[in-house]
């Protein structure tokens, strides 16, 4: 974003956009069950994963944003979502802007053989 470090009202005013939910039209909240054991974390995160892919596979982008759920009692009480939901995590969805800085850069990946160990016979 060019915003040096140091630089708090810039980083502030950028920190805002995770608020506005990256102007995007659409935010899904992914909540469980509190009777379920923190196992099902791993179900609800493939089942976010299949939901971004999927949403990718109708032509539409997708951010998953911890922020979005920083003040749960705002959206419980918005969305009317029963004590006995747990909400984990939203998901923006939409159209990205290909131009917007957040989308120029490209993260690294490491290569597979750094997280990944085959052994043959
Ligand atoms: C569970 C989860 C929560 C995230 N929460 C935020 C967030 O609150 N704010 C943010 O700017 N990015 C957040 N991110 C990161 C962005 O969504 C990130 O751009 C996206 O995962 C693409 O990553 P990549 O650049 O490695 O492909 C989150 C990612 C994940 C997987």
């Amino acid at each position: 974003m060019g915003i040096v470090r140091d630089d708090e009202v810039a980083r502030y005013k950028n920190w805002k956009n995770n608020y506005q939910f990256f102007g995007a039209p659409v935010a899904v909240f992914l909540c469980l069950d509190t009777s379920l054991t923190d196992w099902s974390l791993f179900d609800l995160g493939m089942f976010a994963d299949s939901l971004m892919l999927s949403a990718k596979a109708h032509g539409l982008d997708s951010a998953p944003a911890a922020s979005s759920v920083s003040y749960p009692h705002h959206i419980r009480k918005l969305l009317d979502i029963p004590e006995n939901q747990k909400i984990i995590v939203g998901i923006m969805i939409g159209y990205a802007d290909p131009e917007h800085p957040y989308n120029q850069y490209i993260s690294c990946r490491v290569p597979v053989e750094e997280v990944a160990h085959f052994r043959g016979k």
